[in-house]
């Protein structure tokens, strides 16, 4: 699989002005996003996500490092700077223009012009889904269709990667979706995405590989599927619930009941024929036994909180 963007070592300090602290907001930064992939990248405010992204547009410049996009190390090159499509935090567009109107202003930021630029348009509009109110005022749109507006925007030169910053923040959930069908969707025609994020669930649902940033530095990074992997294992048994409390101090917990269905979470460490024992002795009946996948923000609490402590235990 073709590497699309890497850096290496990339590191990145805001200097403090006027005698005030020096801010590391990145650190040994060793990126590698894939062709064709959804890059989730995952961290709390003020991770260093932005600084990230902000990096590999060459709006800012690194304290050390480097960084290689499309095979380029010179990351202003045209073929480099025409390859990305840029959709930053929180994006705004004055509310006085056409959606349309939008998309011909950053076309020709671009160099685009005439006929080509209105089947760009076209295409783009097609794309998100904003054939029906390109004529419009963007005072009318929703978020979500502002937000699809940015998504046009940012693929008018229809490049091969996606930078988007934190995408579907602050939308309801049905703009959500809309916005990740886009997404996948793009991604399924072959282009790179890399999204910033710091909801979870979002990620889990459309990513391949993710990486999970903590205080400016990567704590882990790969394929969705790896990283989440079977820790525990699942017990689903029909019983009353006077069976299940049974179970109390065991290390078994109870994690969801649905009539008389319970489902039983088993630790890693505890045997589970010895689980299994000791729900049968409780009198509940065996249904099935699997392995259970961790869930995405159980990996981001377990790496983000393990990263606090080291930062906690290093500041005393
Ligand atoms: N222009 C700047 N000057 C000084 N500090 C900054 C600047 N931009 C960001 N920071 C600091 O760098 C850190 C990372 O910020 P940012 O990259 O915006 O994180 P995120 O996007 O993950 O929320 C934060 O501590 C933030 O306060
Ligand atoms: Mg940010």
């Amino acid at each position: 699989m073709s590497v699309i963007i890497e850096t290496r070592k990339l590191s990145k300090t805001y200097e403090g002005a006027f005698g005030s602290q020096d801010v590391v907001a990145l650190k040994d930064l060793d990126l590698v996003v894939h062709g064709g992939e959804i890059y989730g990248y995952l961290g709390p405010n003020g991770s260093g996500k932005t600084t990230t992204i902000k990096l590999l547009l060459a709006l800012i410049f690194p304290t050390s490092g480097e960084i290689e996009i499309l095979g380029e190390k010179n990351i202003t090159a045209r073929k480099v700077r025409q390859n990305i499509g840029y959709l930053p935090e929180g994006a705004y567009y004055p509310d006085f223009l056409k959606g349309e109107e939008v998309l011909r202003f950053y076309g020709r930021l671009y160099g685009l012009g005439g006929k080509d630029l209105e089947r760009r348009i076209d295409a783009v509009m097609d794309t998100v889904g904003m054939t029906h109110a390109r004529k419009r005022l963007l005072r009318g749109y929703s978020k979500g269709m502002r937000q699809r507006i940015g998504l046009a925007q940012a693929l008018i030169s229809d490049p091969q990667i996606l930078i988007l910053d934190e995408p579907t923040t602050g939308l309801d959930p049905i703009a959500r979706k809309e916005i990740r069908d886009i997404l996948a969707r793009l991604r399924d025609e072959g282009k790179t995405l890399l999204i910033s994020s710091h909801e979870l669930l979002e990620v889990e649902l459309i990513c391949n590989r993710i990486g999970i940033l903590s205080y400016g530095v990567l704590q882990t990074q790969g394929a969705i599927d790896e990283l989440l992997t079977d820790r525990e294992i699942s017990i689903l048994v029909a019983g009353t619930e006077q069976g299940a409390a049974q179970l109390e101090g065991t290390g078994i917990t109870v994690e969801d009941t649905v009539g008389d269905r319970i489902k039983l979470r088993v630790p890693d460490e505890t045997h589970v024929y010895d689980a299994l024992a000791r729900c049968k002795a409780a009198g509940l009946q065996l249904v099935s036994v699997a392995p259970r996948r961790e869930t995405l923000e159980e990996l981001f609490v377990r790496v983000v909180g393990a990263a606090e402590a080291a930062a906690r235990k290093a500041a005393v």
